[in-house]
């Protein structure tokens, strides 16, 4: 099927019911869909938005293309959950049905505010040149989950050119602020604008805000400050970004900075430090963190790339959420954890000691580990009987590096990007594996927290097969793990 600009920007109500049915049942039975991660329910999903806590319960949706597997005409998906693990799907939240989001509900923000939730999001316009003005809408949405009132607060400034999106509110004393994706007119640069109200009606730009860093690309998405062990982490993702400045090797980045305060009048990090990759693997984009009232610092990610084919395009689904992570702040960089919750889903405990962990172990897992300094081999995940195939781990904790490899899978992704990826680990110490599989998701956390390793994988469901390729001094459990949808 050929997707024409028309198809894409189709209105929903103009797709059948049998079609739709038609994709949920694809996405639902695809051997490579997640079990216990956010995943499509037909199409493709990308950013998380609203990542939230309102009345009692966390909220979170994602972007949302219901009819295949491209970025088509852009909704908000909605799902509420009281552990951050186990959620419910209360369906299309935001739906691209005014003139200002016409051409899409994109990503943003929410926060509770007066016992509703606020929602502030960048609606995508196009005119009939296929001329954008990027919009940004508030809506509120009551305790009953309907979203109202989408009100226009302010589009592009004369200076921004079309790329100007992705809101995210954040409150200091009484005073409301908004960070955004930005691009400037003159040098085509990304940034981040900061705006505020005191009302949430009348906005005002501040400027952009000084990183204390070179041009960030040409143009940044998705930024997020969050709050984490009395310093503020900004999460964004700058594209285009020079590799002189900062080394990455997906298509696009997905970094952090950790500062000691924010500015927020004068638009600046105070004592902003490097930046950082936010994931040492594979697909990790868009992530968006939020201050919960429980004091605590949540993350959770898009695990999938722009302009990236997956081979579930030809299932006209694609891409799934991370877990949500808890985030620390140790030795000047993030600390990404699973939260507490994931233990819930645990069935099957098993001690595990010997070369080969399980010859059947699923693909549905997580397994975690303590091996013994000073030894280096392979761990081979998803493998077949003879481990020529699958998932590879390398760890060398004699010259600490571990590497994961995904390229002995069946179908590859994005190989001109590369298809391995490394993080340093500590000389000479023990090295702790906290590995999660979940069908073509793996997230690898290094040594409690202090590195992760995600990435999509495509296998054969068949190769279940977990081993080292030789003898290694180890202790660790092996859970299967429930089914969250
Ligand atoms: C990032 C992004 C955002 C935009 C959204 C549209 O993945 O391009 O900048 O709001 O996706 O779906």
């Amino acid at each position: 099927m050929e997707w024409t600009r028309e198809k894409r920007y189709l209105p929903y109500s103009k797709w059948d019911a049998d079609t739709l049915l038609y994709l949920q049942a694809q996405a639902a039975n695809s051997p490579y869909q997640m079990h216990y991660h956010l995943h499509p329910i037909s199409g493709l999903i990308n950013d998380p938005n609203g990542f939230s806590y309102f009345n009692g319960e966390y909220h979170l949706f994602y972007q949302s293309y219901p009819f295949g597997a491209v970025h088509g005409l852009k909704s908000w998906v909605h799902f509420k959950s009281t552990n951050l693990v186990n959620w419910i799907n209360l369906g299309l939240a935001v739906e691209p049905d005014t003139m200002a989001d016409s051409h899409g509900a994109y990503s943003g923000s929410a926060k509770e505010i007066d016992g509703k939730l606020f929602l502030m999001y960048t609606g995508n316009h196009r005119d009939e040149n296929w001329i954008r003005t990027p919009y940004q809408i508030g809506a509120w949405m009551d305790k009953d989950g309907k979203v109202k009132d989408k009100t226009i607060l302010f589009k592009n400034p004369e200076h921004i050119t079309e790329h100007f999106r992705d809101p995210q509110i954040l409150k200091q004393g009484d005073t409301y602020y908004a960070i955004l994706g930005a691009q400037d007119k003159a040098e085509k640069h990304g940034h981040i604008d900061v705006w505020k109200s005191k009302n949430l009606k009348n906005w005002e730009e501040l400027g952009f805000l000084d990183m204390g860093t070179d041009p960030m690309g040409y143009m940044i998405e998705c930024p997020n400050i969050v709050r984490v062990d009395g310093h503020v982490v900004v999460i964004f993702c700058p594209q285009g970004l020079d590799k002189k400045i900062a080394k990455y090797e997906d298509i696009y980045p997905d970094m952090y900075i950790i500062a000691d305060d924010i500015d927020f009048e004068n638009h600046k990090l105070i004592n902003p430090g490097k930046l950082h990759n936010l994931d040492k693997g594979f697909d990790v984009y868009a992530t968006q963190a939020f201050n919960a009232p429980d004091g605590k610092a949540y993350e959770i990610s898009w695990v999938g790339l722009p302009d990236t084919t997956y081979p579930t395009d030809d299932e006209n689904w694609a891409n799934c959420l991370s877990q949500v992570k808890e985030l620390a702040i140790k030795d000047g960089k993030l600390i990404q954890r699973p939260v507490s919750a994931m233990n819930d889903l645990h069935t099957d405990e098993k001690e595990v000691k010997d070369q080969v962990i399980a010859e059947k172990a699923g693909q549905q897992y997580e397994l975690k580990l303590t091996i013994k300094a000073n030894q280096k081999g392979n761990l081979h995940l998803a493998a077949n009987t003879d481990l020529t195939g699958g998932l590879q781990i390398n760890f060398d904790t004699e010259n600490g590096k571990l590497v994961l490899d995904r390229s002995k899978t069946d179908r590859q992704v994005s190989v001109d990007y590369g298809e391995t990826r490394e993080t340093d680990l500590a000389k000479n110490s023990d090295l702790k594996l906290d590995i999660f599989v979940d069908h073509s998701l793996i997230e690898v956390f290094v040594n409690d927290g202090e590195a992760v390793l995600t990435g999509r994988y495509f296998e054969d469901q068949a190769n279940t097969k977990l081993a080292f390729d030789q003898p290694v001094d180890y202790s660790g459990k092996l859970w299967q793990m429930k089914t969250i949808l």
